[in-house]
């Protein structure tokens, strides 16, 4: 298996998911708080994370995918809403891996509104320097990383390494066709 070098411990996220759940409760005090979970890649910041938000909450997932080759590029969005039925009226939190160009959140924050959300923000584990194309501020981020392609709690390279309980940056000679 290529040589992943560690970015951001499991301390290090465990640490910190536990602080945005923090800031996440206190901020939907008495709020009908639907996460919409952005599969596959947040799935294990999901997990993780709604066990930090002491509040009643639902949980919807959709799926999008921007995947051109194996890497990350901004090929045409596909989204499958087969899993997030009911957001009316509903205060969403969308939940991604990643902010990397913006065009995933970007297009999902709209599509909420378009569905009548009462209020749309948005969470990332991690937000890459340097490649955003799309303005949008996240509500919640855990941590600003550098451009490079990660890996590891829920990030894949060619679907491989979710798994990994760390953040890591992939060896450069493992990724081809990241621009
Ligand atoms: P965006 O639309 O460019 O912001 O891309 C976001 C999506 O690209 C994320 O949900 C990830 O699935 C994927 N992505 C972006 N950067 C990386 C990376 O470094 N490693 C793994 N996946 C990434
Ligand atoms: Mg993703």
């Amino acid at each position: 298996m290529p040589a992943v070098n560690i970015l951001l411990t499991e301390a290090q996220i465990e640490e910190r998911v536990r602080q945005l759940g923090r800031e996440i409760e206190s901020d939907y005090q008495g709020k009908p708080l639907t996460i919409v979970a952005v599969l596959t890649g947040s799935l294990i910041l999901l997990a993780d994370l709604v066990r930090q938000i002491h509040l009643p909450l639902r949980v919807a997932l959709l799926q999008a995918s921007s995947y051109k080759g194996a890497t990350t590029s901004a090929g045409a969005l596909i989204i499958n809403e087969a899993f997030a039925p009911d957001v009316a009226g509903r205060d969403v939190l969308l939940l991604d891996d990643i902010l990397d160009t913006g065009h995933t959140l970007g297009t999902l924050v709209h599509r909420m509104h378009e569905r009548g959300a009462a209020s749309v923000r948005t969470a990332v584990l991690l937000r890459k320097v340097g490649r955003q194309e799309v303005h949008l501020e996240p509500d919640y981020c855990g941590f600003v990383i550098p451009d490079a392609f990660v890996v590891g709690y829920g990030l894949d390279y060619n679907d491989d390494y979710r798994h990994l309980p760390h953040v890591g940056v992939l060896d450069e000679s493992q990724v081809r066709d990241h621009p």
